[in-house]
């Protein structure tokens, strides 16, 4: 009988991608999966490292995770991921009962490590970063939906002072771009609509002479691919080129994902993210002035250490002046073994949950505004799922990201259809078919 695994995964669209390859590496030794991680012969979490939070969230689990191991002492536990890397050895003092510890680097070695932990009772870490594997020669093991995630370039040579990635992930190192192209045929030819390109900086993409805006006007000339996304650019990165193969192309997603992080420039110095408030902002600008339509989006941190009143009321300033679409908002969190970390002006928990919620209600303001400014519109749509409202309501995408909620009609999940928003409630639009749209 073949041997069954469960994977569980936190953290970013890197991860649920890396379980992807796990699950096909896993699944080229035999094994099968397990919908019931009671059952499992191994269970792997891939694990994140971003924020304590994030952190916190898997030691809960593998609190869950230890008491199965003391029923059943023959089920594999295994962490993987940027946790994995981030803590090495250290998290068998607290977890001694985890059996294989992996970094993002090491997961073809899993099957060979999985058999020698038949041998062995010691536990196994391997944390190697690779400073050139990106899984070429992997096809993912993907589940039924609209949306395939495409790993271009792995690592992050950015090294902003408050982020673990460039410890977790490794140096910067990008795929071979045939062998992307090809995957993104393949998964057009198994039913995806959708491509999102991912990568920690995704606009840092090179391979021999072709760098980002080059790989997505190869990808955008694939036949029957209704529309590409790509998550994260880094502001520094964004370029003219890349604007214009944007607007070149119907089937590329007319959203751009753009991390503020903060608004006042001595706090983006010691952030090292190497662009000034007003360069932002220029770049909305210059984006808007060239992208009409386009949805931008943001990462923000509040509390970063040393961020005075003053400081703060720069980033609601860069907030109104942009009055981003959406807004992912974040408390710093110190990361040991970063370069904020050591910084000896740290903001209080009071002062930091004060400043987030201030953010979050000028956000969702801002939401709502730009939504409003949609009623009326007619905008194209990918129907994704069924709404959770209704099961007689789709559920899909504009193509500046924003959720669309309307009657069924006589579409189908994976179809292009044409929109008409009728209101904005929340976060949320509403809106009623007008007509299937032709692909791209
Ligand atoms: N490579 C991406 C970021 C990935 S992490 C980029 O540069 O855009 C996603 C977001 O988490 C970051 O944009 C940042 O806003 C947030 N983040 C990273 N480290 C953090 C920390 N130590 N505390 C709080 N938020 C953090
Ligand atoms: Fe982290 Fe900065 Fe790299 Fe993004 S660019 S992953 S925030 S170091
Ligand atoms: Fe977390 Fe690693 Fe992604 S730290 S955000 S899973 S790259």
């Amino acid at each position: 009988m073949s041997k069954t695994y469960y994977i569980e995964t936190y953290g970013c669209q890197m991860n649920v991608a890396d379980s992807e390859l796990i699950k096909s590496i896993l699944h080229d030794e035999g094994y099968r999966i397990s919908e019931n991680m009671m059952q499992a012969d191994a269970i792997f979490v891939n694990t994140c490292a971003i924020r304590d939070h994030a952190e916190e969230k898997v030691h809960s689990q593998l609190g869950r995770f230890d008491l199965i191991k003391k029923q059943q002492p023959d089920t594999i536990i295994g962490v993987l991921g940027c946790m994995a890397q981030n803590l090495k050895h250290e998290l068998l003092d607290s977890r001694p009962f985890v059996d294989i510890i992996l970094g993002p680097d090491s997961y073809r070695r899993l099957p060979a490590l999985l058999k020698r932990k038949e041998k062995q009772k010691k536990s196994i870490v391997d944390t190697s970063l690779s400073r050139f594997e990106v899984y070429d020669d992997l096809f993912p093991h993907r589940d039924k939906g609209v949306n395939a995630w495409i790993s271009i370039m792995r690592g992050c040579d950015k090294f902003c002072s408050f982020c673990i990635v460039p410890f977790t992930r490794g140096r910067e190192r990008s795929r071979n771009i045939k062998s992307i192209v090809n995957e993104v045929k393949q998964v057009v030819r198994d039913g995806y609509s959708e491509i999102t390109l991912l990568g920690q900086n995704v606009n840092s993409y090179h391979y021999n002479n072709y760098n980002f805006s080059q790989l997505l006007d190869a990808v955008a000339q694939i036949p029957a691919l209704k529309r590409i996304r790509y998550t994260s650019p880094h502001p520094q990165d964004i370029t003219d080129e890349l604007l214009n193969t944007m607007l070149k192309y119907n089937n590329i997603c007319n959203y751009i994902h753009l991390p503020l992080q903060a608004g006042s420039d001595k706090v983006l110095k010691r952030m090292n993210r190497s662009y000034t408030r007003d360069y932002f902002i220029g770049l909305t600008e210059q984006i808007r002035k060239k992208l009409p339509g386009v949805g931008i989006s943001t990462d923000i941190i509040v509390g970063f250490p040393g961020e005075t009143d003053e400081d703060f009321q720069e980033t609601l300033y860069v907030m109104k002046k942009v009055r981003f679409d959406s807004a992912f908002n974040f408390k710093y969190s110190p990361r040991p073994g970063t370069k904020a970390n050591e910084y000896d002006d740290q903001i209080n928990e009071r002062i930091k949950q004060k400043r987030l919620e201030q953010i979050i209600k000028l956000q969702k303001k801002h939401t709502y505004r730009r939504n409003l400014e949609l009623i009326g519109t007619i905008q194209t749509v990918l129907v994704e799922r069924e709404s959770k409202m209704s099961d007689n309501y789709w559920a899909g995408r504009t193509d500046s990201n924003k959720w669309v909620v309307f009657p069924k009609d006589d579409a189908h999940i994976n179809d292009l259809v044409l929109i008409q928003v009728t209101d904005a409630r929340g976060i949320t639009l509403r809106g009623k078919l007008i007509s299937h749209a032709e692909a791209a």
